[in-house]
């Protein structure tokens, strides 16, 4: 079976403190995942080693980054190198999140630059990709999705793209309260799987978890992850909050 994800991502919110005890509380919570089931916790920078030692001991819990730079190293004052995440014992990272395409000007082919860099010091990149209200609207999704993947992505040999996670994130759905329709996420799913299968054939893009992001909360996350195609989520708001978390990695898979 394919990998099956809850990440958490909690973007620019809670204290060092706060984030600790929101670890302990998840943790304190006995959930047995299975082989094929995973959590994890994406923190802000400060917060990375703290929450690597709290899932230390943890069977498939692990940790992620939000973001690394595009460039290797240098005089990049206040950036972050996939190289010194990878030096710190992280193994996963968010790439192209829409708030970072949005705020920091981010492109595909910047995003590009990240994968391969992430992949060259081992870490898992959480590619997301999603389009916007205005796209949607106009119903060429399909469309803009798969050119978002072909930029970022379709340079990478099959080997390495079995390495990547993708997550879907309709930004219209994003800390909206609005989630996309458990029809309207597979359908994109299953679009972004043949858009992989196209490049890389069937095969690997079987391989390739594919998580839903955008509004997924603990009352409906077990219908969006039902969907054949959907791999889990990747959870902001409701990652914030101890609970409802741990409901949302109880609906797996
Ligand atoms: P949300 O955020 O769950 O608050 O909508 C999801 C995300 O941006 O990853």
């Amino acid at each position: 079976m394919r990998k099956q994800i809850a990440a958490a991502n909690w973007k620019m919110n809670m204290t060092f403190q706060q984030g600790e005890k929101l670890l302990d509380d998840i943790l304190g919570v006995d959930i047995h995942l299975k082989e094929h089931q995973q959590v994890i916790f994406a923190v802000p920078f400060p917060y990375l080693l703290m929450t690597r030692s709290e899932v230390e001991d943890e069977f498939n819990y692990e940790v992620a980054a939000q973001n690394c730079y595009h460039k290797k190293s240098g005089a990049y004052t206040g950036e972050v190198s996939a190289d010194m995440l990878h030096s710190t014992g992280v193994n996963y990272c968010i790439v192209g999140h829409s708030e970072r395409r949005e705020y920091f000007a981010e492109t595909n082919a910047m995003l590009a630059d990240k994968v391969n860099l992430c992949l060259e010091n081992f870490i898992t990149p959480i590619f997301c990709c999603g389009e916007a209200l205005s796209i949607r609207e106009a119903n060429t999704q399909n469309d803009f999705v798969a050119q978002q993947l072909k930029e970022s992505l379709f340079h990478l040999s099959a080997k390495q793209i079995k390495g990547i996670i993708v997550a879907y994130e309709p930004i219209w759905a994003i800390g909206t309260g609005k989630t996309a329709t458990t029809g309207q996420a597979q359908e994109m799913h299953a679009h972004l799987r043949s858009v992989l299968a196209g490049q890389y054939g069937a095969d690997v893009a079987n391989e390739i978890p594919i998580l839903y992001g955008g509004s997924v909360k603990a009352n409906n996350a077990k219908e969006l992850f039902s969907c054949p195609d959907v791999d889990g989520g990747l959870v902001g708001g409701a990652s914030l909050v101890a609970t409802d978390f741990v409901e949302i990695i109880k609906a797996l898979k």
